[in-house]
């Protein structure tokens, strides 16, 4: 019975995301459409913006870096099983997550609860028009192993090496974790849906996106509400060739992002610094109450 309670409160959960992101919330920062590959970014294994977004990893890459410091600002303790049982719980799981990256190769479920979850998210996350152009390849223990090496292998040949301290040491943070869900969207559903509704033609790339937003945003909170630490990460166009070989993605699928996942280090959690918020005031208006 707590299984189908739980099940329920994760769908409710997916439902609620539609208002973040119509909210504009969720905003990716890539296209669909990568130009074609050079002969070099073929030979290195990688996509057409790799030289830029290298230079972002590389320069850049502290200003997503996590909000850890030596201030310890305690979170409120949680039941990491039950809190998709109530209303409340469902805040508390949202005001829960955050970005963890001191992980390790642990979880603190087992690979079926974790299945079952990923399962409710390709299940009962919506689409635009039902479109259902979501792709999820999950990657555990060894398989991730293998996906942050790919990842490493690309960006140690791009990254000057007085920069590749810093990201050998986050690369190495990614890869001391359990697992990586790589969040894809299939082009098919919605070049067929741009056929059948060309007054929505220009929409629906922006729509895949908000999909693809939401079942990230699903898992890493429904994640997070079982105890694993989790965090975002768009290493993609990078390793998008070499994932596809190793695990047989289709090629046409377009990776959106990587959401890495572990059980916390000790004291991970606790030792976040508060986050920093903008008044309320001005980023929510509410009429007729
Ligand atoms: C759309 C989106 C993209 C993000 N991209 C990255 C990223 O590439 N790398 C990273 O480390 N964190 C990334 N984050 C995490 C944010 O930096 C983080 O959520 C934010 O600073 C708030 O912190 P919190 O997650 O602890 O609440 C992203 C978050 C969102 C919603």
């Amino acid at each position: 019975m707590p299984n189908r309670i739980q099940a329920g409160a994760i769908i409710a959960l997916a439902s609620a995301i539609i208002a973040l992101v119509l909210a504009g919330w969720l905003i990716t920062p890539f296209d669909d459409n990568p130009a074609p590959l050079s002969d070099m970014q073929k030979s290195l294994g990688v996509g057409p913006r790799v030289s830029q977004l290298a230079r972002q990893l590389a320069g850049v890459a502290g200003l997503q870096n996590p909000l850890t410091s030596s201030t310890s600002t305690a979170q409120p303790s949680f039941s990491h099983r039950n809190n998709f049982n109530t209303t409340s719980s469902f805040k508390e799981a949202v005001q829960h997550r955050r970005s963890i990256y001191q992980l390790t190769k642990k979880s603190p479920i087992a690979d079926d609860r974790i299945k079952e979850i990923l399962t409710t998210a390709i299940e009962d996350v919506p689409s635009s028009f039902n479109s259902q152009s979501a792709r999820l390849v999950v990657l555990l223990k060894e398989e991730h192993t293998k996906f942050w090496d790919i990842v490493t292998e690309i960006l140690k040949a791009l990254v000057p090496e007085d920069k590749w301290k810093h990201t050998g040491d986050r690369l190495d943070g990614f890869k001391n974790a359990y697992g990586t869900v790589l969040f894809y969207e299939d082009p098919d559903p919605i070049h067929d849906l741009q056929k059948k509704f060309p007054e929505y033609a220009d929409k629906f790339p922006q729509w895949s996106e908000h999909t693809s937003a939401m079942h990230q945003y699903m898992l890493w909170t429904a994640f997070e509400s079982e105890g694993l630490g989790c965090n975002l990460q768009h290493y993609n166009p990078l390793p998008d060739e070499r994932a596809a070989a190793e695990w047989k993605i289709p090629l046409e699928w377009s990776l959106k992002a990587q959401l890495v996942f572990g059980e916390p280090q000790e004291g991970a959690r606790e030792g976040l610094a508060e986050k920093s918020r903008k008044p309320v005031e001005d980023r929510l208006k509410i009429y007729g109450m």
